[in-house]
């Protein structure tokens, strides 16, 4: 050992920078068994292994050659700078090729984990897992979403060098936030520097392929005692891509290439949305501008410009937090809450959206609250369907788990989804019906515009059926209001 290493190794620092050094490598070394043959993956284990020990060993290193430097000053005064390498002196041809070999391998190394350390920060575990607290409501909405196997960074970060560092450097202002305590709750939406959707999105989907219709299957439940139910079959015109297969028209018009919609908006969630101007292929150009006067210029010029993709509809495509009214309507549909139990839809709505600070708190108290009504206004079935209330109140519990997040302030309320008009102003920011070009033409709301009603049944009325689209009828009494105001402006509040 002495006749391998040189002289000035022997001094505390070096030791200290090896020992460093060699305890990080056994350690990178046991790591990397262990993910091997463990089979299930943790997410701590990755940034310990490929981020943090890699450094750990370049640190221990960079020691150790410090302390061989100081000591060879303090030892060799008067003699040169460098020390002299002399290929024909065996001493020294075993020493180089020692630390060539040395070097090799630590090259090879920090190469695999420089890989390894780009895959880890580009993994879902990374993004979703690491900072579990703030990225629970993302996260686990992606993970009951249509995209739960796309990975975080195929949507936020795309393919090329240029947004992986952008992304690497919000990344670490993120972390610092974490760490810091300086994020907001909820996170802000939308994100402004979400990279475009040309260059995510339409790498999956193709653009010019968006033909023909969809057909739409929805059921409801009243909120009265016997749940009545109503259902409504729609026919969406998601058509509008590809002018070489046929005249183009539908929804996806709006992003066909040779068409092309700017918009501003004077709210921060964009949902205000005063002005639009779409630009035909054929190159006529349309303003239009809301009507009802309640913009002013002032707020219209300080608002934000922008030009609609996908996003402006799908704002939602994998974080959909569901408003607790249509997971209820779902969850009685598939029968995993008895619509038989009288009032039920009332009471778990009442049940969901009462206040709760934290989410144990909401797990214990949904469940307290429904015995409660039922004990208290319905003693009979209170005892007559106990299993039946019982399966509910889990049901409802889950939901609540999967669409509620107190401790983040997020809730279908924070983030508003632009597909359909329900919920949501949605569509409805620019067809409401108010918004008039300067040539005359107004954008339209007419209900078989966008999709084609082709039935509606309510309880066990007569069922309204047609292929050319039936005329709406809402499900309760009110008057012609739903065709003044916006869906939203009633169905916003549960
Ligand atoms: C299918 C594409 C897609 C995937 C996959 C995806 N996201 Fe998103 N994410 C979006 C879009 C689109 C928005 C922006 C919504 C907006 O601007 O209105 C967003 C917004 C966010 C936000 C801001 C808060 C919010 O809800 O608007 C966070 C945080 C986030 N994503 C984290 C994640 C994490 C963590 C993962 C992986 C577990 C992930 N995303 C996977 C598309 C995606
Ligand atoms: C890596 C590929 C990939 C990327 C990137 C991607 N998607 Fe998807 N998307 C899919 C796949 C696969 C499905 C089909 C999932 C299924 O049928 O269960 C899908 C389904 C969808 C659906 C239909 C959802 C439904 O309810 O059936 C929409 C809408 C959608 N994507 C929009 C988007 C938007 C908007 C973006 C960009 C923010 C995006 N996708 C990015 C692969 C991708
Ligand atoms: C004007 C709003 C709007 C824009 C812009 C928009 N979409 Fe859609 N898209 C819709 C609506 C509405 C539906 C039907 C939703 C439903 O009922 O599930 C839909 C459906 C889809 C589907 C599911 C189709 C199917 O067969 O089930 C995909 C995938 C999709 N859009 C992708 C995209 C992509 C990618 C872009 C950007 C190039 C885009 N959309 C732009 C409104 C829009
Ligand atoms: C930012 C404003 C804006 C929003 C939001 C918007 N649209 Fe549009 N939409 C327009 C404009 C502008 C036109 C084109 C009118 C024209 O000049 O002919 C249009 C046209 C259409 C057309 C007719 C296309 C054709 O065949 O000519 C359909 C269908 C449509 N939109 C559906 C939707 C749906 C569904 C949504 C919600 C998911 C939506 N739009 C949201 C602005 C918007
Ligand atoms: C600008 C396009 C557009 C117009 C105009 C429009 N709708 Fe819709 N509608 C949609 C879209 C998009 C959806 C969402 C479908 C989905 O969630 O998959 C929808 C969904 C619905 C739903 C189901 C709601 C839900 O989410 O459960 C009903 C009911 C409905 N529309 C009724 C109407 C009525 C009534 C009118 C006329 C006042 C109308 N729509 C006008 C685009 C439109
Ligand atoms: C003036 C307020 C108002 C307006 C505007 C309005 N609704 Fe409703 N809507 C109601 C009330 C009240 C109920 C009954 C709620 C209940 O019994 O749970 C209801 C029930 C419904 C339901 C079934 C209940 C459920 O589970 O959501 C649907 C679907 C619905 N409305 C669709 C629409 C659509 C689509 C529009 C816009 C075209 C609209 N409504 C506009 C007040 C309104």
């Amino acid at each position: 050992m002495r006749r391998l290493v040189p002289k000035s190794f022997f001094n505390p620092v070096s030791f200290v920078g090896a020992a460093i050094a060699a305890i990080s490598f056994g350690l990178i070394l046991f790591l990397f068994l262990l993910e091997a043959f463990a089979g299930h993956q943790k997410p701590y284990m990755g940034i310990i292994a490929f981020v943090i020990l890699p450094g750990l060993l370049i640190i221990g290193l960079a020691i150790a050659v410090v302390g061989m430097v100081f000591e060879r000053k303090r030892v060799h005064v008067s003699e040169d700078r460098f020390p002299r390498i002399d290929l024909n002196n065996p001493h020294h041809r075993s020493m180089f090729g020692f630390f060539s070999g040395l070097t090799i391998i630590l090259l090879l190394f920090s190469a695999f984990g420089s890989y390894q350390a780009y895959e880890f920060t580009e993994s879902v575990q990374f993004c979703g897992e690491i900072c579990h607290s703030v990225m629970k409501p993302e996260y686990t909405a992606y993970l009951f979403s249509p995209h739960a196997r796309v990975s975080c960074a195929q949507c936020h970060v795309g393919s090329g060098a240029d947004w992986y560092v952008k992304s690497k450097l919000s990344g670490a202002y993120q972390v610092y936030s974490v760490l810091f305590n300086k994020y907001s709750r909820p996170i802000e939406t939308p994100v402004r520097s979400l990279r475009p959707a040309q260059q995510t999105c339409e790498q999956c989907h193709w653009p010019k392929h968006f033909f023909a219709e969809k057909q739409v299957v929805k059921n409801y439940f009243l909120s009265d005692e016997k749940n009545t139910e109503w259902w409504i079959s729609l026919l969406m015109k998601i058509g509008g891509g590809n002018n070489e297969s046929g005249p183009t028209s539908g929804i996806h018009w709006h992003m066909n290439i040779s068409n092309q919609i700017n918009y501003v908006a004077t709210d921060s969630q964009r949902q205000i949305i005063p002005w639009v101007q779409s630009k035909r292929s054929d190159g006529t150009v349309i303003t239009y501008t809301l009507s009802d006067g309640s913009v002013t210029d002032e707020q219209l010029k300080s608002g934000e410009m922008r030009k609609m993709d996908c996003i402006d509809c799908h704002n939602r495509p994998t974080h959909i937090y569901r408003p607790p009214n249509e997971s209820i309507n779902e969850a009685m549909t598939l029968g995993w809450i008895n619509p038989r139990i009288p009032s039920i839809k009332a009471t778990a709505l009442e049940a969901l959206v009462r206040p709760f600070a934290t989410e144990e708190g909401a797990m214990d108290s949904i469940g307290i609250f429904v015995r409660e009504q039922y004990a208290h206004r319905y003693p009979e079935a209170s005892r007559t369907m106990k299993a039946d209330i019982d399966t509910a109140i889990e049901r409802l519990k889950k939901i609540y788990s999967r669409n509620f997040f107190p401790e983040m302030r997020v809730s279908w309320k924070h983030y508003p989804n632009n597909i359909g008009h329900l919920y949501y102003p949605g569509c409805f920011r620019c067809h409401d019906g108010k918004h008039v070009g300067d040539n005359g033409k107004i954008l339209s709301r007419d209900c078989n515009a966008c999709h084609v009603i082709l039935a509606q049944k309510l309880d066990r009325e007569r069922l309204h059926l047609s292929l050319e689209g039936i005329e709406y009828r809402h499900p309760v009494d009110i008057g012609d209001a739903w065709k003044q105001m916006d869906c939203s402006d009633c169905h916003n509040s549960p």
